[in-house]
């Protein structure tokens, strides 16, 4: 079976797959029985600094987005760092660790944006024996409003201080926490980068509110009849960290910056796609409070058996699609597919008609008896049909030979031929005379 030990900026885990900050990792019990089912690391529930004790609302934390099947598409929460005391927090990590020390163990952090606040908090943690820190300057809601999490995560000037902070105020590993309620997730991983920092992870939560109460017409989830925005996260959030972790890896200013991906991973190919695109490990919240611990299980048998199939190690997966990754005006506009409905399969729904004909291209043809088929000199290609229909492998995409005819154009497939060079684009042949 393939290795999955990892090691992320000298951490070492027994495989990539981690707990990210969030309520199964806010206590011993939970971080015990998280090591036991099997997980790599944990990243602590974040700890604040000693003060005003955190007070968490006491009605309901999350609002869900249920797909027709009822299965948790995203999570809203409006939930605050720990509320636990700091002594206790830090009495359980000491004896965890202790107990685990193959295991990763990073502590979350999020205090006051002073540097004293932060050596106070640096130099208690000391000798907890945690392999690592994390700075949430995430959290979009409660923290933000009093100047912390993603209140500083907005700010890349702030970012680059408090790094500073750290790094001058602890020899531990420092990964940043980045906050995707941001314009360009480069900045700010451009900041982290210049403060020092070993590493980022990426995404906290997205700034949301799931649903609206008709009746009592607040957000939900209502608290006395209020709502206010959460953080959204789970599967539904994943196209949007995935993006993120690419705008980093493949940007010149960040290159090289080890990554770790959260944001949606419920499955080991979830895992290996984040991983793919540059991320060294991953982190999981909302899967493990959806199926609970043992859901490592399959991703680390699955991520085995995959790189196995591709007589693979870990290190060749991670960053393997980031070459492949690319912006619009260089992609083949010379590749051409057609859409091909398999008569075996299809069970004359019509739902790949409706699509097509009421979007833009009319190139499905209902025939008498409900016969589906494709009209190539209509087809663009753009796959829609095959996203609506129900039957897998029904609707597949034809790659046109090099010199074939597209039936749409009444011209042969040409060679490559990105944007930049396409004969349409009034630049580039501006360029050619
Ligand atoms: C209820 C809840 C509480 C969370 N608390 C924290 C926290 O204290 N610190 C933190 O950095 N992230 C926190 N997060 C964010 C997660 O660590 C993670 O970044 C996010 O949920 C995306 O991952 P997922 O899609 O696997 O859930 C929390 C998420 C949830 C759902």
């Amino acid at each position: 079976m393939a290795d999955l030990r990892s090691n992320f900026i000298g951490i070492k885990s027994p495989n990539p797959f981690w707990l990210a900050s969030a309520p199964p990792t806010d206590k011993e019990y939970n971080v015990r029985r998280a090591y036991e089912a099997g997980w790599g690391g944990v990243v602590w529930k974040t700890l604040g600094s000693e003060g005003p004790p955190v007070v968490n609302v006491n009605g309901p934390r999350y609002g869900v987005i249920h797909g027709a099947d009822r299965r948790v598409l995203g999570i809203n929460n409006i939930e605050l760092i720990t509320d636990r005391p700091l002594e206790v927090n830090l009495r359980e990590i000491k004896s965890v660790k202790r107990d685990y020390p193959d295991r990763a163990l990073i502590i979350s952090l999020m205090v006051p944006c002073d540097e004293e606040s932060w050596k106070a908090i640096l130099h208690r943690i000391e000798d907890t024996g945690a392999d690592g820190v994390e700075l949430n300057f995430g959290c979009p809601h409660g923290m933000a409003e009093r100047g912390m999490g993603s209140a500083v995560g907005q700010v890349p000037e702030y970012i680059e201080m408090v790094t500073r902070w750290v790094k001058k105020h602890s020899r531990m590993p420092c990964i940043v926490k980045l906050t995707p309620n941001i314009t360009d997730v480069r900045k700010p991983a451009e900041a982290a980068k210049r403060g020092g920092a070993d590493a980022v992870s990426l995404i906290n939560t997205i700034n949301s509110i799931t649903s609206v109460d008709l009746d009592l017409f607040a957000p939900q989830p209502t608290i006395d009849g209020k709502g206010s925005h959460g953080g959204y996260c789970g599967p539904a959030v994943k196209p949007i960290a995935l993006n993120m972790v690419a705008e980093i890896a493949r940007s010149a200013e960040t290159r090289g910056i080890p990554i770790s991906g959260i944001g949606g991973v419920t499955t080991w190919r979830d895992a290996a796609e984040f991983m793919a695109l540059g991320a060294g490990n991953v982190q999981v919240c909302t899967a493990a409070m959806t199926y609970g611990f043992k859901i490592v299980q399959e991703m680390i048998s699955g991520l085995a058996d995959y790189l196995d199939s591709h007589q693979m190690q870990l290190d060749d997966l991670i960053g393997r699609a980031v070459p492949n990754v690319t912006d619009w005006q260089h992609l083949n506009l010379n590749y051409i597919t057609k859409a091909v409905i398999d008569q075996d399969l299809c069970i004359s729904c019509g739902r790949c008609y409706a699509a097509c004909e009421d979007t833009s291209h009319q190139a499905i043809a209902m025939n008498p008896g409900r016969v589906f088929e494709v009209i190539e000199e209509e087809c663009v290609a753009c796959n829609l049909c095959l996203d609506v229909c129900p039957v897998e492998n029904c609707i597949t995409m034809r790659e046109l030979e090099i010199g074939e005819i597209d039936k749409r154009t009444g011209e042969p497939r040409r060679e490559y031929a990105n944007w930049t060079s396409h004969p349409n684009n009034p630049m580039a042949a501006q360029a050619a005379e």
